[in-house]
């Protein structure tokens, strides 16, 4: 929005400020207005498609057309979910539309919102990954369990024995038992992950992010920079403040070990309207990306890092993203991964709950 020189801020500042784009078009449905939006996803310029008629000025709605006019002719909107929409030698985009038809001194008119439907919402959209991953946790879970009743009798009976057999020379493999117990104690907690429920409170997600880049930048050689964008408007959201810092501490200490010593790593934050994560609808979601300059995640290695145990670093555990993925998830949110060489971004989504 460009504010200053101009006090006022006018019809056209707003829909330019508006993340869904906006075509009106008159009465023979030529392009009346079209905003910051529209040109970005229809690759057109404003210059050139005002006064044109649709079609021609934005190939993608040639199929459409009767469709529309239809609507005019009716004064009958509609919506259209998930409408593919294709120009010739183009790949295709995805949109949510809304029609609704309009009357301005006697002329009728149709206003178009479209939200464009990326890559993201349609994953996001797709539960059987989070089922596979929920999945895989019971049953590590239950491996863990398992593991973890024997290792205090075995712990107890080293002690034992060092009692009845204090000499060094005993000590020394009474101690080896131990310390081997504890380090796969340890081990076995951490699969086992936090076993309480959430405590969720209302707090800005930004202090819990400033928290995590405060620990991170500690850690990290100096050439490398944890960076921040955050959109300072963001709601509240409801979290339980200590799993949260986890679940973005573990993410955000991959991308540390991704940049090797020098790179660059973003936090980012936005808004994002109306997407569905494992079956429930959200109006408002927090998208907060961790973006690193390093390699990349190896494309057959991306459908398996939320899996448990699976690693490609020598001193990994595989356990950071399914935990991560698990907190966030008993959140009602959701964490994907894009990623090519030289930047892979994790995007953590949560809900915000209107007051
Ligand atoms: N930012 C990243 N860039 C490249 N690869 C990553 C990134 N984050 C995670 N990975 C891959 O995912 C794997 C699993 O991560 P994680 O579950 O945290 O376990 P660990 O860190 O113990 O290996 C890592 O070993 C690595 O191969
Ligand atoms: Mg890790």
């Amino acid at each position: 929005m460009k504010l200053g020189a101009r006090s006022r801020v006018t019809a056209e500042d707003v829909i330019d400020g508006q993340t869904t784009a906006v075509v009106a078009l008159d009465e023979s449905l030529r392009v009346s207005v079209l905003n910051f939006a529209a040109e970005g996803i229809f690759e057109v310029s404003r210059r050139l498609t005002l006064g044109e008629a649709l079609v021609d000025a934005i190939a993608h709605f040639a199929p459409h057309e009767l469709r529309l006019r239809k609507a005019l002719d009716t004064m009958t909107g509609f919506i259209e979910r998930e409408l593919k929409l294709a120009r010739p030698g183009s790949s295709s985009i995805t949109v949510d539309l809304i029609v609704t038809p309009f009357v301005v001194g006697k002329k009728p008119g149709l206003l178009m919102e479209m939200q464009p439907v990326d890559r993201h919402q349609r994953i996001a959209r797709d539960g059987t990954l989070q089922t596979q991953f929920d999945a895989s946790r019971e049953l590590i879970r239950g491996l863990a369990h398992e593991i973890k009743n024997p290792l205090g009798g075995i712990r107890g009976a080293a002690q034992l024995m060092e009692h009845e057999f204090p000499d060094s020379q005993h000590r020394e493999y009474t101690r080896v038992i131990i310390r081997e117990v504890d380090r796969l104690q340890n081990l076995v907690n951490r699969m086992l992950g936090p076993n309480r429920a959430p405590q969720k409170a209302l707090l800005n997600i930004h202090e819990v992010l400033e928290h995590v880049r405060r620990l991170v930048q500690a850690e990290a050689p100096p050439a490398v920079a944890v960076l921040r964008d955050y959109d300072p408007s963001i709601p509240e959201v409801v979290v339980d403040r200590e799993q949260m810092i986890q679940a973005v501490l573990n993410v955000l200490r991959n991308a540390l070990h991704a940049v090797d010593g020098h790179g660059s790593i973003i936090l980012r934050t936005r808004t994002r309207r109306q997407l569905t994560v494992g079956g429930a609808r959200h109006k408002l979601m927090v998208q907060i990306d961790i973006e690193d300059s390093g390699c990349g995640v190896p494309p057959d290695m991306i459908e398996k890092i939320f899996y448990p145990m699976v690693t490609t670093r020598a001193d990994g555990t595989g356990l950071g993203l399914p935990l991560s993925q698990y907190l966030v998830h008993s959140h009602g949110g959701l964490i994907e991964c894009r990623s090519r060489p030289g930047c892979t971004v994790f995007s953590i989504f949560l809900p915000i709950e209107s007051a």
